[in-house]
């Protein structure tokens, strides 16, 4: 039986925000989908790596394979990697992700100096010419002044024929981060609500700040602690959307002085530090201050016994590497995790055959939303 598409509008299958993932019923089916990943890499790693599997889990990885890879496709689907901006782990785990589903990877890791975006491309044609080339695009961009990065994933995946996935838009969005945070948080927390989450760092710039927090103010609820120095604080448009939000689902937010720190990491459940986001500060002579956010064994000893510590990495220097080996240091999980949850979300993009639908992307509200 074949699974492949046969909507005619596959532009709907692109994910470019967070926020076409706020069905908690849906997030909770995408999240399974990305748990079964899970145990089929760990399956198959184990089985390269040993040679030894029971047989019950020999019939396991042979059930998983048969629902999870793209085998039906009459030529391996293409993920065309289009990263306009630095990228290790996000661009990475999307290439092991795809090959770990059957799929084929080819692209640019430096599409900034070497594609037609050099040249001067518009990203509508650039989308336009490379959406033939294969069956979803992976695409990063740091949008400019102008072009915020979210209208640039929008402008894109609107004049793309096939389906794209926001891997990082600017200082916007980047909803597979914030996937891939949230299956971690349900992995070691058990829940998605009712938690107390420390965001700390770099809350300005930082798009996996902005996406998560749209996932968590869905859940009820959660209460949201921004700490920051004054010059990185949330922007404003985000703390009236939560504002908005708050009578819905209980969403709260405070915000904190740094010199706070150790008051909030004594109620935190989740602990989320980012580095500063000095990319997007060029105009600044102040450099901004790393050692403002540096998170020691000391501050964790105040912390919960059950909390945990996450970080969207690269790590600069705000976590002192003492504290990785603290059991409640989660960041090198939560970036394998990214890998179990992009297996996911290629999936879903490249089939039908998990029925998890209600979250299609709305190409016409989202031109109207990023005008
Ligand atoms: C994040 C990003 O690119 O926004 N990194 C990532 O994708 N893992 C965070 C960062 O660069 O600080």
């Amino acid at each position: 039986m074949s699974f492949l598409q046969k909507n005619d509008d596959l532009k709907k299958y692109s994910i470019i925000d967070t926020r076409q993932f706020k069905d908690p019923e849906v997030l909770d089916k995408v999240l399974n989908l990305a748990s079964e990943m899970e145990e089929l890499s760990d399956l198959s790693d184990n089985w390269i790596r040993n040679n030894e599997l029971h047989d019950s889990e020999k019939d396991r990885l042979v059930e998983l394979r048969e629902k999870l890879y793209l085998s039906d496709y009459p030529r391996k689907p293409i993920m065309v990697s289009l990263f306009v901006q630095p990228s290790t782990r996000t661009s990475f785990s999307f290439t092991s992700a795809m090959k770990r589903i059957g799929g084929d990877v080819f692209g640019s890791e430096n599409a900034k100096d070497f594609s037609s975006f050099a040249k001067g491309e518009s990203i509508e044609d650039a989308a336009e010419v490379i959406g033939g080339y294969g069956d979803v695009i992976v695409m990063r961009h740091p949008g400019d002044e102008n072009h915020p990065g979210n209208k640039v994933a929008v402008n894109f995946a609107n004049s793309c024929p096939i389906p794209v996935i926001n891997a990082g838009a600017g200082t916007d969005q980047h909803p597979t981060q914030s996937l891939l945070d949230v299956y971690t948080i349900r992995k070691e927390k058990s829940r998605l609500n009712d938690l107390n989450v420390a965001f700390i760092g770099d809350l300005k710039n930082g798009r996996t700040v902005r996406s998560l927090i749209y996932l968590l103010a869905q859940h009820s609820n959660n209460k949201i602690d921004l700490v920051s120095t004054d010059d990185y604080t949330l922007k404003l448009d985000m703390k009236e959307w939560l504002r908005e939000k708050s009578p819905k689902t209980g969403i709260k937010f405070y915000e904190y002085d740094i010199d706070n720190v150790v008051d909030v990491l004594r109620n935190a459940d989740v602990v989320y530090m980012t580095r500063l986001q000095k990319e997007y500060e060029t105009g600044r002579t102040d450099a901004a201050n790393n050692s403002a956010y540096i998170l020691t064994p000391k501050h964790v000893s105040e912390m919960n016994k059950d909390s945990i510590i996450m970080h969207p990495l690269p790590r600069v220097d705000e976590i002192d590497p003492a504290v990785d080996d603290d059991p409640r240091s989660k960041y090198f999980e939560q970036a394998k995790n990214g890998l179990y949850t992009r297996m996911a979300l290629l999936n879903m993009v490249l089939t039908e055959k998990h029925g998890i639908t209600d979250w299609e992307y709305d190409s016409e509200k989202a031109a109207n939303s990023y005008k």
